[in-house]
Order: C-alpha cells, then structure tokens, then sequence
C-alpha cells in the first residue's frame, strides 16, 4: 500500500461521520472515500438486474461491471446520475443486507483502496480502519446515540421535503446497527487503536476540529 496518510473514519448509520469526514477532507485538501456510497451502489444496481440481496456470488461478480463517478458531490452510475436515488432508506437497507456477503466485501476492497491518492484520503464506512487501511495514521469511531441519529436523519429528510416519522426511522437505523456489527464478515467495530468520538451533544463543527486537532498532533 502506498505511504500517503489515511484518516479512517469508521461508525453507526447516520452518526453523521459522512459530513464530518468530507469537511475534514476539504479542510486537509485530501481525497474522500464515502465507502457506504458504494454499497449503495451495488444494492441499486444489483436491484435493477432484480438480483436477490442473498445471492453473494452474484453480487460480488456484479461489482467489476460498475461504471461509477464520484465528481463534485454528483455520484453517476454507468452514465445515469445516481446521487439522490442511493440515499433513499430502502436503498439503505439493501446495503446493509448485501454487505453481509464476504464475495461482495472481498470485490469492494480494491475499488476502495485505489481512492488513496496524494496527498492523502479521509475514508469514511464501518470497516475502514479495521479491514480495508488497516495502517491509517489516524482512526476514528464517530457515534451518538440511536435517538440523537434518528432525530438528525428526520431533520434532513424534512428538511429536503420527504416526509418521515421518527418512530420509523429510529427502528430502521437500530435493525441496520445488529445487522452491521453482528455480520461475520468485517462487522462494525472500534478498531485497535481507534479513538472514539461521540458526537450526540457536539455540532458538526466541534467534530471536525477536534479531529483536525487529532490529526495535527500526529502530524506535528
Ligand atoms: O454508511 P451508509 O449508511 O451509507 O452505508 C450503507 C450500508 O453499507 C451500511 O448499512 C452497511 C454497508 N457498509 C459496510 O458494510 N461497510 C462499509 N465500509 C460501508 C457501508
């Protein structure tokens, strides 16, 4: 692997690690991984084809076929843009189903590492700093609380005109949460080494600083 800085950046559905590791990024001027993005990706593709979620092989064969482009904030999936239609909760839920399959985590692990450029890459998912940059200079498990999540996820749903009720969205998030960390293949964990910031009562801003601050104390 090559010798350009990782901050991995690895917690729960909706804790809000996506907005936090793309500021740190933009502030560092370093490459962003949103890894979740790509599973997405392969549960709306895999969904078209009408392949079924529990149908590993298939699903790990059908990552090489993916033409994606991730450029400026817009996500394009062989050609069509994707962006908004990946962050729907069904969508989200396919996810965490297909990435229980080792096939699809294995087809996904060189697609993720080739993100890691110079000057260097915020990576942001759940298996970050355990599996896929295992040597990251700096790893983070960014989490709040189920309620603190749900009630950020009903905010930005509201806020972009789709209606919600947070009694769902607090039951969905707590399903995703057993799947991803009870799965056998790379289950949500705080890695060795990992340090843990727990967000509930921080603003977005206060997050990004104090792993900037994490970082610049590596760095120095
Ligand atoms: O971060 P997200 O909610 O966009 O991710 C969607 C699903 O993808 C998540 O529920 C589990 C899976 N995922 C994973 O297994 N490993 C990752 N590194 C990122 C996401």
């Amino acid at each position: 692997m090559s010798s350009f800085p990782v901050i991995a950046i690895d917690g729960p559905t909706a804790s809000g690690k996506g907005t936090v590791a793309s500021l740190v990024a933009d502030k560092l001027g370093f490459h962003y991984l949103d890894s979740g993005a790509l599973y997405r990706l392969l549960a709306l593709a895999s969904e078209i084809q009408g392949i079924d979620v529990k149908n590993g092989p298939e699903l790990g064969l059908l990552v090489p076929k993916l033409l994606i482009l991730f450029k400026n904030n817009q996500i394009t999936l062989n050609g069509e843009d994707v962006s908004e239609a990946i962050r729907t909760e069904s969508i989200g839920l396919r996810a965490s189903a297909l990435a229980v399959h080792p096939a699809v985590r294995t087809a996904l692990v060189g697609l993720q590492r080739s993100f890691l450029q110079a000057p260097g890459l915020v990576a942001d998912g759940r298996d970050m700093a355990s599996v896929i940059f295992p040597d990251a200079v700096l790893k983070v498990f960014l989490t709040a609380t189920a309620p603190a999540r749900a009630e950020r996820r009903y905010k930005q749903l509201i806020a972009k005109g789709i209606s919600a009720k947070l009694s769902d969205l607090l039951q969905d998030l707590q399903e995703r949460d057993a799947r991803d960390s009870r799965r056998g293949a790379a289950p949500l964990v705080i890695a060795d080494g990992a340090k843990v910031l727990e967000t509930s009562d921080l603003s977005i801003d206060q997050a990004v600083k104090i792993v900037l601050d994490w970082y610049q104390s590596i760095a120095a």
